[in-house]
């Protein structure tokens, strides 16, 4: 595993998985060039001599967009496919022993500490990824670090940080996010919530805050099990709060409540592909120190149009929970788990061995209440007989037009959880601020009472293809 953001881009470049570019402006041409080669399917980016900036102030970007840079980020071993790293990441979760961080003196971050009139977050080249974005987004790749005040436990998610000011952040987190929850509870006390943001650090820490854990389990013990080995951090002289040693930029402040202090925050281009959630008022964090790396290094992970994905081409962050949910359920019977759409989230595919009467109905409306709410994630489900792979979409889409009957298959069930970012939301009910949306449950699976008499596969049987792969291998090699 890596111990820092810059030791996986120099694995990235060994590899051949990466483009350094001189040149570019952080003004929309960074993040277009980002755009234009994730739709060719180019390397990693790293940009330095930005214009304005000095050498070594860096922006990667496109570094976890293929299965071999995540795969390479995370540890996945390399023998598993796709849909078997799924299942070794719910075992993996399922296994799961806290390994508390370690307090150490010092460490990289710590190479450059700007307080006072040096706070400036426009040091580093912040990009402008689009060109309808409200702002300029350094927060795309982040972790934001805060303390539940009642719990003491701490927690870090991926919450997008667009620059106010030079001494300003927003801090946009979703209603059910874990940091807004706890932010609260200090603006409930009339009190300013002590955050620490990172905007490029190692790339096991960026795994687990992108990951939906429970309630009460620290992110921080999650990527020390994940790593294998304590995460080090440093204590931050303003907040108390713990920085990653390694990271390449932090910085720590205050949230103030939002009749303090909010403004308006985006638009920003989301993962939908859309501009859905316009400029609203966002609570910020004031900055009150700033930590860097010499060289520093922004990890850039803007959403682009679908099918360039924002979160991973492997979707540890959804497929493998719902599963693990299915199963606490007492859903039996589970081969796998696939969710399909842009970035990974809208459209859950479950593969089942049926062993009874409505067994894949069961399991498909309750992998609709499961699949999490929030940005239309969840909107359709899919129930395929194991012999389909669910991460195969032509595989699964070839269940759903030969076994699925329109007429008795499908179900449509309204008022589920969706998002602001849905940009299916009709004006008027985006003005009653009723953001839920109907989900789609389509049992695509052979019906079970009379699955024996359904017409045989046209594929060859796993004895002959054996058989002629053996006597025939070498048009296969
Ligand atoms: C690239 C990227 C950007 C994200 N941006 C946001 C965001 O701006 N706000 C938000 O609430 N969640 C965002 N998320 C999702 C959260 O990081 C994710 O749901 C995480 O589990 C939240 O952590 P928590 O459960 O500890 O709150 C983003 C995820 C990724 C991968």
């Amino acid at each position: 595993m890596f111990d820092d953001l810059r030791s996986f881009i120099q694995k990235l470049d060994e590899i051949g998985e990466l483009k350094k570019i001189e040149g570019a402006h952080w003004d929309l041409e960074i993040g277009t060039i980002t755009e234009l080669m994730a739709e060719r399917k180019g390397p990693a980016l790293l940009f330095d001599k930005v214009k304005g900036y000095p050498k070594g102030y860096r922006v990667a970007a496109n570094i976890l967009y293929t299965s071999i840079m995540q795969r390479l980020a995370f540890g996945f071993p390399e023998e598993l496919s796709d849909m078997d790293v799924i299942k070794y990441w719910k075992d993996k979760e399922s296994n799961f022993k806290p390994v508390p961080p370690v307090e150490v003196s010092s460490g990289p971050v710590r190479e450059n500490v700007l307080t006072e009139d040096q706070i400036n977050v426009l040091k580093f080249p912040v990009p402008k990824w689009h060109e309808l974005d409200g702002g300029r987004y350094i927060g795309s790749g982040t972790l934001t670090i805060t303390r539940d005040p009642d719990e003491g436990w701490l927690n870090f998610g991926t919450y997008r940080a667009m620059v106010q000011d030079e001494k300003t952040l927003g801090f946009y987190s979703s209603p059910a996010k874990h940091g807004n929850l706890m932010r609260q509870k200090y603006w409930a006390r009339g009190e300013s919530c002590p955050v620490v943001v990172c905007f490029g650090q190692e790339p096991i820490l960026f795994a687990a805050s992108t990951m939906n854990l429970p309630w009460g389990v620290s992110e921080f013990d999650f990527a020390g099990y994940l790593k294998g080995q304590p995460i080090e951090v440093i204590r931050g002289e303003v907040t108390g709060l713990p920085i990653p040693a390694t990271a390449e930029i932090a910085i720590e402040g205050f949230s103030p409540p939002p009749e303090v202090d909010s403004r308006p925050e985006g638009p920003f281009g989301e993962w939908t592909g859309y501009y859905a959630s316009g400029s609203r008022t966002e609570p910020v964090v004031h900055i009150k120190a700033i930590y860097h790396r010499n060289n520093p290094i922004i990890h850039g992970q803007p959403p682009l149009k679908p099918p360039y994905n924002a979160w991973y081409p492997i979707p540890i962050h959804l497929a493998t929970p719902l599963w693990s949910e299915l199963e606490s359920l007492g859903m039996q019977g589970i081969t796998g788990v696939w969710v399909h759409g842009p970035s990974g989230r809208p459209i859950g595919v479950v593969a089942v061995k049926q062993s009874y009467l409505g067994h894949a109905k069961q399991i498909a409306h309750i992998a609709a209440s499961l699949m999490h709410g929030g940005a239309c994630a969840g909107r359709y489900i899919i129930v395929v007989d194991d012999d389909i792979d669910p991460s195969n979409f032509d595989d699964v889409l070839w269940a759903v037009t030969t076994r699925c009957n329109p007429e008795t298959s499908i179900d449509l069930v309204r008022g589920f959880l969706s998002s602001p970012l849905d940009p299916s939301i009709p004006p008027e009910k985006r003005a009653r601020g009723d953001f839920t949306t109907a989900k789609v449950i389509i049992d695509a699976c052979r019906p079970y009472h009379w699955r024996h008499e359904f017409p045989p596969v046209n594929k060859a049987s796993d004895e002959l293809r054996q058989k002629v792969l053996s006597a025939w291998r070498h048009l296969f090699t």
